[in-house]
C-alpha cells in the first residue's frame, strides 16, 4: 500500500554529537527564522537536526544548504521535486533524508535522536506533529498556540503522562513562566490547583492592541489585509498578524494561558499595552505583581525556552528604559474587538467549543487574507459557527478532529 511515510532521497545516519539535536517544525516561518538565528549564535551547543517547510520549499532548500540538517519534512508527494531542486541548486550539498506528509512531520518530531522540538507550524496543522513530540517525551518549545487551543486538556494530559518538558515560546506565556516560582512546573502536584498553591491570584496578559487599536467601527469595516499584516511592534506570519489585528490572538492566548498555568478564564485579564515592553504579569495574593520586560523580539523567549533553566545570549539589545520612557495600559474594547469575548466564552463552555472557535477563525482569516470577506465579518462568522455547533466533551483526538473539520465546513458555507 502506498502511504505518505515513504522516505525520499538519500538516507544518511544521524551525526553522533554531544550537542542537543533540534527539530524545527515550521522552519520556513517567522518563528523558524528567529529560532535558527538563536541556534546559529550557539552552534557549539545545538545542532540543526531536522527542518520542515510547507509552501516555501525554495526557502527550505536554502536552509538545507546553510544548516545541513540530517532530515527534512515536506508535504506529501513533494519529496522527489524537492530533492531534485536541492541537487540542482546546491550540487555540493549532501541530500538529507526527506520525509513526506503529516507522518513525515511526526517522524522528525519524535525521532529518537531529537532532544528539542520547536513547534512553530501555524494553525491546526501543527497539532498532530506537536503531540507526537510530546508523546515522545521531548523538550517541546511551544509557539503553535492553536494546538493547545484545539486540544487543551488532551494535550496537557499527554504532557503529564509522557514526561515531556513543555516550554512556552509565545512571548506572553514565556513572560508568565518567568514570573512564576521556579518549581511551579516541577512539583508532582502539577496540574492539581498549582496556581492556588503558588499564591497566584491572576495573570495579566498584555496585548499591543494591534494596528487598529484606535480605529472606530466604521474604519474597521474598510481595513485591508495589507494594513492588518503591518503590526506596529512585531514582524510575524500573516495568520498571527491578522489574529493580532482582530485581537483573536489574545483570545487564543487566554485559552493557552488557562491550560498552561492551570487557571480559569476569569483569572486571566487582558491588558492593552501598546509599547509591547511588558510581555505579561503575574499577580500574587500578597499584593505583589511581577512583570517580565524586554524589547519586542521573539529571539528572547526562544533563547529562554531553549536553554531554561540556564540563560543564553539571544542576540537582542538590552532594554533602554530611558528611551522607552512611558508605558501605557488600557482596557480592551470588546465591542470593536469581540474576539476576546468569544474566546473567553469558548473556554468557559469547554469541550469542543475552543476547537470550533479555532477552526472557524482559521477559515475566516484565510478568507479575509484572500479578500473574500471584510475584517468585521471574521468575528461574526466565528460566533455563527459556535452557535451552530453545540459543545461536546473533547473525549479524544478523533472527536477533536471531527469538530475541527465540521466547523471548517460550516465556516466555509458562510463565506
Ligand atoms: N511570529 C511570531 O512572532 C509569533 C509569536 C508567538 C507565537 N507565534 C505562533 O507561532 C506559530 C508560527 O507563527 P509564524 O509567525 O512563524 O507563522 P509563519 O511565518 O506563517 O510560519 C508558519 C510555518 O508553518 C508552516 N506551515 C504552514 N501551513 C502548514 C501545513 N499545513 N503543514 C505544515 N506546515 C505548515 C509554514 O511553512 P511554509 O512557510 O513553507 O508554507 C511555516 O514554516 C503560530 O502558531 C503563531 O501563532 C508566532
Amino acid at each position: 500500500m502506498q502511504t505518505d511515510e515513504q522516505i525520499v532521497g538519500s538516507t544518511r545516519s544521524a551525526k553522533q554529537t554531544s550537542r542537543q539535536n533540534v527539530c524545527i517544525l515550521g522552519a520556513t516561518g517567522s518563528i523558524g527564522e528567529s529560532t535558527l538565528k538563536v541556534l546559529t549564535l550557539h552552534s557549539d551547543q545545538y545542532h540543526v537536526f531536522a527542518l520542515s517547510g510547507h509552501s516555501r520549499l525554495d526557502q527550505l532548500a536554502e536552509l538545507c544548504a546553510k544548516y545541513r540538517p540530517t532530515y527534512v519534512a515536506v508535504p506529501a508527494d513533494k519529496g522527489d521535486a524537492f530533492a531534485k531542486d536541492l541537487r540542482h541548486r546546491f550540487p555540493d550539498v549532501e541530500i538529507p533524508t526527506i520525509l513526506e506528509g503529516e507522518l513525515g512531520l511526526k517522524q522528525i518530531a519524535s525521532h529518537p535522536d531529537v532532544n528539542v522540538v520547536m513547534a512553530a507550524i501555524v494553525g491546526a496543522a501543527g497539532l498532530e506533529p506537536t503531540l507526537a513530540a510530546v508523546q515522545a517525551g521531548k523538550r517541546v518549545l511551544l509557539a503553535n498556540k492553536e494546538a493547545l487551543v484545539m486540544a487543551g486538556n488532551l494535550f496537557m494530559d499527554c504532557v503529564r503522562r509522557s514526561g515531556a518538558m513543555l516550554l512556552p515560546v509565545d512571548s506572553e506565556h514565556n513572560a508568565i513562566f518567568q514570573c512564576l516560582p521556579s518549581d511551579y512546573f516541577q512539583t508532582t502536584e502539577r496540574f492539581q490547583n498549582q496556581s492556588s498553591r503558588a499564591g497566584v491570584s491572576q495573570i495579566l496578559l498584555t496585548a499591543s492592541g494591534g494596528p487598529f487599536r484606535q480605529f472606530d467601527l466604521q474604519q474597521l469595516e474598510q481595513v485591508t489585509p495589507e494594513q492588518a499584516c503591518k503590526h506596529p511592534n512585531w514582524v510575524m506570519g500573516q495568520k498571527i498578524s491578522v489574529d493580532s489585528a482582530t485581537l483573536m490572538n489574545k483570545g487564543l492566548e487566554l485559552i493557552e494561558a488557562c491550560h498552561l498555568f492551570d487557571l480559569p478564564p476569569e483569572r486571566v485579564t487582558v491588558v492593552v499595552h501598546p509599547q509591547s515592553i511588558i510581555h505579561s504579569l503575574v499577580q500574587y495574593v500578597d499584593g505583589s505583581t511581577l512583570a517580565q520586560m524586554g524589547n519586542p523580539d521573539m529571539c528572547t523567549p526562544i533563547a529562554h525556552a531553549l536553554a531554561w533553566p540556564k540563560r543564553i545570549d539571544a542576540g537582542v539589545a538590552p532594554l533602554d528604559l530611558f528611551q522607552v520612557a512611558t508605558l501605557q495600559f488600557e482596557k480592551p474594547d470588546e465591542v470593536r474587538f469581540p474576539c476576546i469575548r468569544l474566546a473567553r466564552e469558548a473556554m468557559q463552555a469547554g469541550g469542543t467549543t475552543p476547537t470550533v472557535l479555532n477552526a472557524a477563525n482559521e477559515v475566516a482569516v484565510a478568507a479575509f487574507l484572500a479578500k473574500k470577506i471584510k475584517f468585521c465579518e471574521i468575528p461574526r462568522i466565528i460566533e455563527s459557527v459556535i452557535t451552530q455547533l453545540p459543545m461536546t466533551p473533547a473525549r479524544d483526538l478523533a472527536t477533536i478532529l471531527h469538530y475541527d473539520t465540521t466547523a471548517r465546513q460550516i465556516a466555509g458555507s458562510l463565506l
